[in-house]
């Protein structure tokens, strides 16, 4: 996959910073991780299934191939929890915990067309946005994600493709980008809150981002009542590295700050059992949102704070 990433990224204005972004890839991939050898057992066993034409069949991405569906399942639950999709290989359906394509509802008619555009996702996860970014005719898409396992998944799906799109997941951060204006549309979709410096995330969004590129900022926010923001004492809907929670004006005033221009609010949706739930992909703990709020007020997380509602900003650099 790198070198199939290499090779595409230097035909694009990207080549300048290819094979820096190729280095501190290896790197990654080097680290001392015992599961390693378990994921690419996994991604081994799945390169000899056949591959298929990728579309998306609402609400999946969809690869159209023959496949026995028990030992594709198989090697897949190695590679759990499946966080984001779903995805479908022929008859299987992978039901990850979130429904990804509800998301990408409440945005996509506000984005920018992606037709020919050079593309960040900051925060890919999976990739299963950075497949459907790639799939609007963007130029190249280029998911970074730190988490190793994430990057198994997406090469796992990708094994799987019959001439695959180019859509990329690198194990990078933000923080380690190259800070040159680059990407004509990058996206942050569920990153913000878990940054300890929000400020920070902002202006290295806006460092990456190409003159009059757009920014597609989508985080967890809460109504003005609570305040102008609440930063978490400990957990939040019992997760860890939640640091942020502004209000929408908070938010806009963030962005307005970090200098971006045309800062348009165009979504606030609360989190529903719907869209994020327990299914059998997500592995032994099987608690989804249901759990993380209050049995008894389902308008409040499990600590007693604000239940999780999100907010899609779009604007200019
Ligand atoms: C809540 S998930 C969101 C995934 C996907 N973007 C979505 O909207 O569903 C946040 C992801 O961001 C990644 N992440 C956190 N900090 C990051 C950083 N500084 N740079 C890149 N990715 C980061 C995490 O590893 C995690 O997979």
């Amino acid at each position: 996959m790198i070198n199939d990433f290499k090779k595409h990224c230097n035909m694009t204005r990207l080549s300048a910073i290819c094979n820096q972004l190729v280095e501190l890839s290896k790197q990654a991939f080097a680290v001392n991780n015992g599961n390693i050898p378990k994921w690419e057992g996994a991604i081994t066993n799945i390169q000899k299934t056949q591959s298929g034409v990728l579309s998306f069949k609402h609400p999946y991405i969809a690869i159209d191939t023959h496949t026995n569906d028990q030992a594709l399942a198989q090697s897949l639950k190695q590679l759990m929890p499946w966080r984001k999709g779903p995805y479908q290989i022929g008859e299987l359906k992978l039901e990850s915990e979130w429904r990804g394509d509800m998301k990408w509802d409440r945005l996509k008619d506000h984005v920018k067309p992606l037709q020919g555009k050079i593309v960040l996702d900051v925060g890919s996860g999976n990739g299963y946005f950075t497949y459907l970014m790639a799939m609007q005719g963007a130029e190249i898409a280029l998911g970074i994600e730190p988490f190793l396992l994430f990057n198994y998944q997406f090469q796992a799906i990708r094994a799987l493709i019959n001439q695959p799109p180019k859509a990329y997941v690198l194990p990078l951060k933000l923080e380690q980008m190259p800070e040159q204006p680059l990407f004509d549309s990058v996206f942050s979709m569920g990153v913000l809150y878990h940054q300890k410096d929000h400020n920070l995330h902002l202006q290295q969004l806006m460092n990456v981002m190409a003159d009059e590129g757009e920014l597609i900022l989508e985080t967890l926010i809460i109504d003005k009542q609570h305040g102008d923001q609440i930063i978490p004492e400990d957990r939040y809907a019992r997760m860890r590295n939640v640091w942020c929670l502004p209000s929408t004006d908070t938010l806009h005033s963030w962005l307005q700050t970090a200098g971006f221009k045309n800062i348009k609010l165009v979504d606030v949706t609360k989190t529903t059992p719907a869209e994020q739930r327990a299914t059998h992909w997500i592995g032994d703990n099987t608690q989804s949102i249901k759990d993380f709020l209050d049995p008894n007020d389902d308008n409040l997380t499990i600590e007693g704070l604000p239940a999780p509602k999100r907010a899609v900003f779009i604007c200019q650099k």
